[in-house]
């Protein structure tokens, strides 16, 4: 299960339950739209993980049960259930961490922007929410497009005078883990040692994965890189086709997002550790861009930069600049139409 962090191996749940979380601090994690595919998995996945105290899952609906359910699990966290708007402010009030997989998933011949329309209000009132009731909250955005809805994210907070960049993050871990996964399989590597960075946005092209920093270093023709980066590019697609209308990616999402959201907790515990993810970044020219971060106490402690691009990885920067630009100013305009 949780049995390794993005850059390191962690212990499994077996092991982990056995181990007294009393030399951590309380950590209230929160999951909004908790009742959904996502959020009903990520929901067990932060139960199982010893670093949560608390855990508040909110949904519009269907909460109660979701919760009612995840707490008969027999490790440390606290488990409740929110319905509602009108419980919003209970969910969050005294979170550490906020992770939000609410909104709609795309259904075959959609793409991600497809779902602006509905999922940046979502988020604006999400964020509005995490504004009033817990300002220094680390908040993991899982909700679609990532590319607008960080920037939404970050508008609503600074119309609120909460804004600090350290804390808010796009969640790209499932690029990572789909980038070792197909590296390990057609290389034949054992995917537990595999890293592979994964840079720019969260759609499409402005997916970039960055072969040649892959480790451990193995050689790679044109077509293999050209295979893989598009594999890794494609992955969203290839399961909203393969659940033809019944949604995207759950399992494997709420995998990545319980990774990505202990490597914040070991962070704001003192735990630095290096991931990717998008952010509010000076590295290119663009404002929000994914790449490797270190996490610690603050949250993003450093943007690390790109590192040697390979010429392929060069073309595939400069061609996703565009849409990710665009993308992040949709995601501005939502909140403050003048920018
Ligand atoms: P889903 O429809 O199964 O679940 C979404 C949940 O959000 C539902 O339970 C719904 O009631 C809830 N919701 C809607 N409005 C809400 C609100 N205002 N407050 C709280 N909850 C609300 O969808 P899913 O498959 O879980 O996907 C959720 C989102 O995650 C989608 O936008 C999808 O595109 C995105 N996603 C992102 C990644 C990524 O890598 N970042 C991966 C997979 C999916
Ligand atoms: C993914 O990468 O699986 C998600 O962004 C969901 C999607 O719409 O592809």
């Amino acid at each position: 299960l949780l049995k390794r962090s993005v850059v390191s191996a962690a212990k499994s749940p077996a092991q982990t339950r056995c181990i007294s979380s009393s030399s951590s601090p309380r950590r209230k994690v929160a999951v909004l739209g908790a009742a959904g595919g996502i959020g009903q998995p990520l929901g067990l996945l932060m139960k199982l993980n010893p670093l949560v105290t608390d855990l508040s899952l909110y949904d519009i609906a269907g909460t109660p049960g979701v919760a009612a359910d995840i707490s008969h699990v027999d490790t440390t966290a606290t488990v409740e259930g929110f319905a509602g708007e009108a419980d919003l402010a209970k969910a969050l009030k005294g979170c550490d961490l906020v992770i939000i997989p609410a909104g709609v998933p795309r259904k075959p011949g959609m793409t991600r922007d497809d779902l602006f329309k509905i999922n940046a209000g979502i988020v604006k009132g999400l964020c509005t929410a995490i504004a009033e009731h817990c300002p220094g909250a680390l908040v993991n955005m899982i909700s679609n497009p990532v590319n607008s809805t960080v920037p939404i994210a970050a508008e609503v907070f600074k119309l609120h005078g909460t804004y600090d960049s350290r804390k808010l993050f796009g969640v790209t871990t499932l690029d990572v883990v789909r980038a070792r996964t197909f590296y390990s399989v057609l290389k034949g590597l054992p995917v537990r040692e595999v890293n592979v960075p994964v840079v720019g946005g969260h759609a499409g092209i402005t997916i970039l994965p960055l072969f040649s920093q892959a480790s451990p270093k193995v050689q790679l023709t044109d077509e293999e890189i050209e295979a893989l980066t598009k594999r890794t590019q494609d992955g969203g697609t290839e399961v909203v086709q393969a659940k033809a209308g019944k949604g995207s990616a759950t399992l494997s999402m709420a995998y990545a997002g319980a990774l990505f959201a202990e490597a914040c907790l070991k962070g704001l515990n003192g735990v630095e550790n290096i991931q990717c993810s998008y952010v509010a970044s000076d590295i290119t020219n663009l404002p929000f861009f994914s790449s490797k971060v270190r996490l610690g106490r603050n949250g993003v402690e450093e943007v690390l930069d790109l590192g040697s691009l390979s010429d392929y990885e060069q073309k595939g920067l400069e061609a996703l600049k565009e849409e990710l630009q665009s993308s992040i100013q949709k995601g501005l305009d939502f909140v403050k139409p003048q920018h």
